[in-house]
């Protein structure tokens, strides 16, 4: 159900949500609706695909990927290509670019670093990246849409190169964007950093967890419980699965050499989605915007390092949005 002003917040303070999480610029845009999705593009010979594009046998198995030496190197390499591929797409995300024009940016980007967009033809997905706006909560298939001043768009990419897959996203503000908005994309932003921030060696994994819902709780978003991160390295998506809200059904520890991705998505309005049509996209029911930021880490004996950085050592998206007050 779409959300109101006049109704009880979601957040369950007992208050109308105009005196509560109200984001006015979002309470007054249309619901999202999805565009036209563009035919494949094609992926040069040369560029070395993934396993499961090329059909046949799952391999190799989803386990753990505990990596060091020449295979850490092919990591770090990935991971880097992956977070180039995300800067050059943010930077042209504007006002009447389609998710589709930044597509299209992205795969020419990918295949100029000799990389293979991991999700193009995994399970079907049938673009380079995913591409989530507003309220759409992950796997936003890029379409001729186009963004539209005070729009949030999440970028996520994904770069298989040297047999390694590198995966990192970032919610940046399409023009200038309201403040309400713009809060929930910095606490996420903070909420992510807290999480790798927390991990240890020998440590549990939902340490990861509390430090993202303690940075949540501080606005009072909530944290989405059916999404985590997971493994990564030779496999896109491998054990363990990484929860990103308190479970005491999480076990796992981190041990050195462990790559995983840590990708919370937080929410200013209710828990419910519902997947569209397309059998990909994840759309909140009430209307309200949700933000997401990922990084690949490798987990190292006193913490963790993140591998999804440019060149410089710089973030993707480091700093906060211009913002417009209502
Ligand atoms: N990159 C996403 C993640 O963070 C996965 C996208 S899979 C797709 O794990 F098929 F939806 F593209
Ligand atoms: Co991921
Ligand atoms: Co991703």
């Amino acid at each position: 159900m779409r959300a109101t002003r006049n109704a009880p917040c979601w957040c369950g303070s007992g208050r109308k949500l105009k005196r509560c999480h109200l984001d006015p610029a979002a309470l007054r845009r249309p619901p999202i609706e999805l565009g036209k999705v563009t035919p494949l593009r094609d992926v040069p010979s040369h560029i070395v695909r993934p396993h499961y594009v090329e059909g046949g046998t799952v391999w190799p198995p989803p386990t753990p990927q505990i990596l060091a030496g020449a295979a850490l190197d092919r990591m770090r390499h990935a991971s880097r290509v992956a977070a180039e591929v995300l800067a050059t797409t943010v930077a042209a995300a504007a006002p009447g670019v389609s998710t589709d024009d930044l597509d299209a940016l992205a795969h020419d980007t990918y295949v100029r670093l000799g990389a293979y967009p991991s999700t193009l033809g995994y399970h079907g997905y049938p673009k380079s990246i995913c591409t989530s706006v507003n309220e759409v909560l992950c796997h936003g298939i890029p379409d001729r849409r186009e963004l539209r001043d005070g729009d949030i768009v999440n970028i996520d990419v994904t770069a298989f190169v040297d047999g390694m897959h590198g995966d990192t996203s970032a919610t940046v503000g399409v023009g200038t964007i309201g403040a309400e908005t713009a809060a929930l994309v910095d606490t996420t932003r903070e909420a992510t950093l807290a999480g790798i921030a927390a991990l240890r060696a020998g440590e549990p994994i939902q340490l990861a967890a509390r430090a993202i819902t303690a940075v949540a709780d501080t606005k009072g978003y909530g944290v989405v419980s059916e999404y985590g991160g997971h493994g990564i390295g030779e496999v896109f998506h491998a054990d363990p699965h990484v929860h990103h809200t308190i479970t005491s059904r999480d076990r796992a520890v981190a041990e050195p050499g462990l790559c995983i991705t840590v990708e919370p998505m937080l929410r200013s309005g209710a828990a419910r989605f519902t997947t569209a049509e397309d059998g990909w996209t994840e759309i909140l029911d009430d209307g309200m915007p949700t933000a997401q930021f990922e990084h690949t880490v490798v987990v190292t004996d006193d913490g963790a390092e993140i591998l999804t950085l440019l060149v410089d050592g710089s973030s993707a998206v480091a700093g906060p949005s211009p913002t417009t007050n209502g």
